[in-house]
């Protein structure tokens, strides 16, 4: 097969805040690793990534994707999307920066740059491990992804505070071990998509209403991490789902005005994404992702929203994640110009050395 096909894929591209180059078009989205310890009696002893989680990364690093994303890493150890993941909580006593800085040397062990992937889960807390979660306001997600999750309360504004210290404080900790920058989880539902969407954040202080007002919480958190991280030295990224594909939640032409206030801001790179936990169309199995010609024709899930979301930013690098298979329609949309990257979970997860096969022009599609 011939390499020449997938050359769009080859080239690099240059993060312009920061100047740090990715070497390819071709990503590791952020992806769950469950490789990190849980004692469900000390939750001092949870988080601590495991070999397993080096080993994973190195894999990965071998594998030729340009970009490593790491998966989400909740900022509260009360407030865990699941067990077994990894967590930065400032109150954790063992040392943070020793704990991350191998799997995170591993990463850019072949010259990708390494994202680790921040977040704060709110209402998206099972109620197995915690019952009484904190959201932009106290509306209940219902049963949904098998678990069910409690009543939530609204954040206090000191509790805002207290969560942007701790984005800071994680965005410190990854920059002291070796990460090139962060990639907020602003999609599938988690707190910063809580703050966004009308159907879920009712507050009616200065953080609810006005779509401004209801982006105040995430441009605040990019404010906050680049008041201490500089943008000429630390990227950050943001996983930003293009709509929530849910009645009342966050519509494409809202993320479209977001997109472009983050930017301004100084998020430097966005993977678009979409969904929600009752209607997670990043997996791509819902009928209203499934069946659509583009999807059919074009592989991606997002393509054409993440184009158009393309075309309001002006300088930040843009990627989709979800559906990519064929090498041949990922170099298609870069070549177009429709997106800068392709985002690769699932295909990675099964062959960690797809990219490399994909960019010596030895492999098409994923077997996945
Ligand atoms: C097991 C599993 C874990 C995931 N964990 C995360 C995560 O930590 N952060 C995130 O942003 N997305 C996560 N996702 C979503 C993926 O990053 C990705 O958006 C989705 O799998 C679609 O891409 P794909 O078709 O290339 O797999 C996860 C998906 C799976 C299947």
């Amino acid at each position: 097969m011939a390499a020449s096909i997938v050359a769009p894929l080859q080239q690099p591209i240059t993060l312009k805040l920061s100047g740090k180059v990715i070497p390819n078009r071709l990503y590791r989205t952020a992806l769950s690793e469950y490789a990190s310890s849980y004692d469900e009696d000390n939750v001092e002893n949870c988080g601590i990534p495991q070999p397993r989680y080096v080993e994973l990364y190195q894999e990965l690093a071998d594998g030729g994707a340009g970009l490593i994303c790491f998966g989400n890493i909740p900022i509260c150890r009360e407030n865990l999307e699941n067990y077994n993941n990894a967590i930065l909580d400032p109150d954790q006593p063992w040392d943070a920066v020793a704990a991350f800085a191998p799997a995170i040397k591993a990463a850019k062990s072949r010259g990708a740059l390494c994202l680790p992937q921040l977040n704060f889960p709110g209402r998206q807390v099972p109620d197995f491990l915690n019952k009484n979660p904190k959201s932009s306001s106290n509306v209940q997600l219902e049963p949904s992804l098998l678990k069910t999750y409690g009543k939530p309360t609204a954040l206090t504004k000191a509790e805002i505070r207290d969560l942007i210290r701790r984005f800071v404080w994680a965005s410190e900790t990854v920059g002291k071990a070796g990460a090139d920058g962060i990639v907020l989880h602003a999609s599938h539902g988690y707190i910063m998509n809580q703050f966004l969407s009308p159907k879920v954040n009712k507050r009616t202080d200065e953080y609810g209403g006005s779509l401004e007002n209801r982006a105040r919480f995430i441009l605040e958190i990019v404010h906050a991490i680049k008041a201490k991280l500089p943008s000429d030295k630390f990227v950050i990224g943001a996983k930003f789902n293009c709509q929530d594909f849910t009645e009342g939640g966050s519509s494409f032409a809202e993320q479209c005005v977001v997109i472009k206030w983050l930017e301004e801001a100084g998020v430097d790179f966005f993977d678009i994404s979409g969904g929600v936990y009752t209607d997670p169309a990043w997996k791509g199995d819902m009928a209203e992702i499934a069946e659509r010609p583009v999807r059919k024709e074009r592989g991606s899930f997002f393509i054409e929203w993440a184009q158009e979301m393309k075309k309001v930013l002006s300088r930040a690098v843009i990627g989709t994640t979800g559906g990519w298979r064929d090498s041949h329609r990922m170099a298609d949309a870069v070549r177009n110009g429709d997106i800068d990257m392709c985002g690769l979970g699932r295909p990675l997860r099964e062959d960690p050395d797809f990219v490399n096969k994909v960019l010596r022009g030895e492999a098409r599609i994923s077997k996945l």
